[in-house]
Order: C-alpha cells, then sequence, then structure tokens
C-alpha cells in the first residue's frame, strides 16, 4: 500500500523534460519510475540507432551467444520459444543473404561485421518436453496441427526479436533490423527442408564512432498522445 502511494506520487509530480540528443530529436522523457541507470536506457533505447556503418571490428558468436541466453527469458504465448538465429559467417552463407537482398539492402549486408538471420521454427514444438514439461501430450497434440504452429511460430519469433534487438545492443552491440529480403530463397538456401523459416536479417557490429553510423537524422515517433488511450 505505501509503496503504491510513493508510486502513484511520483507519477503525479513526474517532472517531464524535453532533452535534445545526439541525433538533435526532440524527446520527452519521464525519469521518476525508471529503474535502470542512465547508461542502460541511452544503450538500449534512447540512443540507440539501426546504423548502417558499423566499428571495424569482429564480433565473436560468443556474444550472440551470450545475447540469446538474456534474450531466452523474454515471455512468448505457452512459452514456445520458436525464435532461431543462423550466424551467416561463411562466404557461403553471406552470398546467399546478399544476393536474396533488395538491391538497396545488398551493400548493407555486404558491409556488415555480422550477418544473423532470424527464424520461425515452425517444429518448435519438438522442445515441448523443455519449454512446457508439466503439460502432458502437448507435442503429439501440436503435431497434428501444422498451420496452427506456423502461426504461433511467426508471431512468436517476431516478438523474441524486439527482445533480440535490445539484448545485442545490452551486449554493446549496435543492429540494424532488415525485411527487404527474399526470405524464401533464404529459409531454402540456409535451411534445406527443415522448418526453419526466415524472418529477418539482423546486421550487427559494435557501434561506429559517434557520427559516423552512417544515419540520417533520427526521425521522430508518434507521442504518447497519439499512441495510448487511457480508457
Ligand atoms: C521489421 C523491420 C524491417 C526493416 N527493414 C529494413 C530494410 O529492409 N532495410 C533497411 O535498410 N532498414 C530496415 N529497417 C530499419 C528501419 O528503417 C529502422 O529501424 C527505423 O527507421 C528506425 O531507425 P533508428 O533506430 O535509427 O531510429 C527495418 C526495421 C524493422 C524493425
Amino acid at each position: 500500500m505505501h509503496a503504491r502511494g510513493v508510486r502513484d506520487q511520483a507519477h503525479i509530480r513526474k517532472s517531464e523534460y524535453l532533452r535534445r540528443d545526439s541525433c538533435h530529436v526532440n524527446m520527452t522523457f519521464t525519469t521518476e519510475s525508471l529503474t535502470v541507470d542512465e547508461q542502460t536506457r541511452r544503450r538500449l533505447f534512447t540512443d540507440a540507432r539501426s546504423p548502417l556503418a558499423f566499428a571495424d571490428e569482429p564480433v565473436s558468436p560468443a556474444v550472440i551467444e551470450a545475447a540469446y541466453d538474456l534474450i531466452k527469458w523474454g515471455p512468448t504465448s505457452n512459452n514456445s520459444m520458436p525464435l532461431r538465429l543462423a550466424i551467416a559467417d561463411s562466404d557461403w552463407a553471406r552470398t546467399v543473404v546478399v544476393d536474396a537482398a533488395t538491391a538497396g539492402n545488398r551493400p548493407k549486408v555486404a558491409s556488415a561485421p555480422t550477418v544473423l538471420v532470424v527464424a520461425a521454427d515452425a517444429d518448435y514444438h519438438e522442445f515441448s518436453h523443455v519449454t512446457a514439461p508439466g503439460v502432458a501430450g502437448l507435442r503429439e497434440r501440436l503435431a497434428g496441427m501444422p498451420e496452427q504452429r506456423l502461426t504461433t511460430a511467426r508471431e512468436n519469433t517476431w516478438v523474441q526479436l524486439g527482445y533480440l534487438v535490445v539484448g545485442l545492443r545490452a551486449m554493446g552491440l549496435a543492429v540494424r533490423p532488415m525485411t527487404g529480403f527474399d526470405m524464401t530463397a533464404i529459409s531454402d538456401a540456409l535451411f534445406g527442408d527443415n522448418a526453419w523459416n526466415a524472418q529477418a536479417v539482423l546486421t550487427v557490429g559494435y557501434p561506429a564512432a559517434n557520427g559516423e553510423d552512417g544515419t540520417a537524422p533520427r526521425a521522430g515517433r508518434p507521442a504518447w498522445d497519439d499512441a495510448a488511450r487511457v480508457l
């Protein structure tokens, strides 16, 4: 009760201030309820961009694995956890992704330190013994529902992709998510007959020096009053 009262008071007294960030965008920002520090807030959200250029430094697959180990704890429906990741490390795999890209996206993939393909595993039910150990017969039930599985896999992979962007940023990396690709071509070439369906490509690397990430000044976002309703 006391904690709630304190929070409500903080909400009423909230001091919003306009800050002009490094990208020259006015942002309204509220501090009172934030439970992470300033640096974390900036790194994960307000200063993080979708860069076109990165530092000239390789990214170890171990860092990507550490990001996955963070974000795998984010919620998905029935703990379905369908996101799968392919690191396009070899020349062969990267060429597949470059060739499947729209003309505009091709150089972005070709020049990125690391290229990740995010896929939705329609056979996520094969892991039911891990993700839903208390639900008897779930794997067998889902085995007879391939269309529903594909829908669930796609929807929840996109949920997890959001977590992944933030998780990679938490590892000190910069990320540009992209969907301008022939995803069927990528799935066929990289994943063959298995149930992994490519959904997005992430270019990943350590952040370029200030002002050198290739991005234009940052575009705005719909304000709270336009994006939310208290009903
Ligand atoms: C689902 C999704 C698809 C995107 N597809 C592309 C793409 O095909 N090519 C591209 O250059 N950027 C793509 N982007 C990057 C967005 O344009 C970028 O994240 C957005 O403009 C915000 O930029 P900022 O993070 O620098 O503010 C995509 C981003 C998302 C989340």
